[in-house]
């Protein structure tokens, strides 16, 4: 593979990306709106997510584009916040496009992120992508514009994917590490009802199903998460029985309310149902490392040991 291109790509997920890919001796170039250090793999440059630059000579002869660029929805969705959501994803999505039409050479691939949030919550069918109902609240409807801006731009020597991801398990990022925090803390117990269903991918499936699309011929609609969602209060228990922890209590809603306000995030990130299902990929025989929780999580808990 010759290069790969991934804005955003100094959060959790493009620098988890950057790793799988540097240690395979693939150059990436991480399109970033505060520079720092490159090394001989990974190059930064800067660009703002809303403009034309000199970031757009990067994309060309790119054998991949990821664009994992947007405001985190860790947060309050205060009327501020919720513009900064839409905008950076919305932003960034179209000026990637206009990008790529610029380009002598452009990417053979582009992937860009969305998210498996985009469905309307479920406790009974599972989301796929030819069934499942898309839904409407302000998380949904931002993964909906963000794959329309996407759908619009006409890229006809650029692939397209869109990636519904679901919540990317790690010890170095992400939400797995609050919820460490919690179990550790003897609050590891079901949060809410505990019936809402958590759809998830280990880290290193997540770098390889990205790595699976880029090499293959797919385009459209991706569902990017292992096969099998649980309960809460199934995750929870697995969590706690791979970090040792015999017990731990409950949340219920009215005190997740508060813990959200008091450390200004929000209870959707915990408490939506989501249920969903890998169709497309595992339709094209994509074999998944992890496709169990209870293994998912002793590995990374056994990284997480490693690194401390
Ligand atoms: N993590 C998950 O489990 C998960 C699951 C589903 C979907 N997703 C989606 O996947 C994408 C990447 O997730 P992540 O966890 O890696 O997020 P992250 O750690 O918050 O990284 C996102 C990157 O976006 C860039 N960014 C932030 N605000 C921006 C703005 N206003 N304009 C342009 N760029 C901006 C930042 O780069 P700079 O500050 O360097 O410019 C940041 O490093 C996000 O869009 C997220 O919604 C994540």
């Amino acid at each position: 593979m010759s290069k790969i291109v991934i804005a955003g790509g100094s959060g959790f997920l493009g620098e988890a990306l950057s790793r799988y890919f540097s240690a395979k001796d693939i150059p990436v170039v991480i399109l970033t709106r505060k520079p720092g250090n490159s090394s001989s793999l990974v190059k930064e440059v800067y660009w703002d997510g809303k403009t034309t630059g000199n970031w757009v000579n990067e994309l060309e002869g790119a054998e991949a584009l990821i664009n994992l660029s947007g405001k985190s929805v860790n947060c309050r969705y205060t009327q501020q916040n919720r513009k900064k959501i839409y905008r950076s994803r919305l932003d960034s999505t179209y000026i990637l496009g206009e990008a790529i039409r610029q380009c002598h050479t452009p990417p053979r691939v582009w992937l860009n992120s969305s998210s498996a949030t985009i469905y309307r919550e479920s406790y009974t069918s599972y989301r796929g992508e030819y069934t499942g109902e898309v839904g409407n609240n302000f998380s949904e409807d931002v993964c909906k514009q963000w794959e329309s801006i996407f759908r619009d731009a006409i890229t006809p020597r650029t692939r397209k994917v869109i990636l519904r991801t679901a919540i990317v398990l790690s010890p170095r990022g992400g939400a797995m590490v609050p919820l460490l925090r919690l179990a550790r803390t003897g609050l590891g117990g079901h949060q809410g009802s505990g019936q809402q269903f958590v759809s998830w991918i280990h880290i290193h499936d997540f770098c390889r199903a990205i790595e699976w699309l880029i090499q293959n011929p797919e385009r459209g609609i991706y569902n990017v998460c292992s096969p099998h969602p649980l309960r809460n209060n199934v995750f929870m228990k697995t969590l706690r029985e791979a970090l040792k922890i015999p017990a731990g209590l409950p949340l219920p809603v009215p005190m997740l309310a508060l813990g959200a306000r008091l450390i200004g995030t929000e209870t959707e990130l915990l408490l939506k149902s989501r249920k969903v299902y890998p169709q497309r990929l595992l339709d094209k025989e994509f074999v998944f490392e992890f496709p169990d929780l209870k293994a998912a999580l002793e590995d990374l808990c056994q990284v997480e040991a490693k690194r401390s």
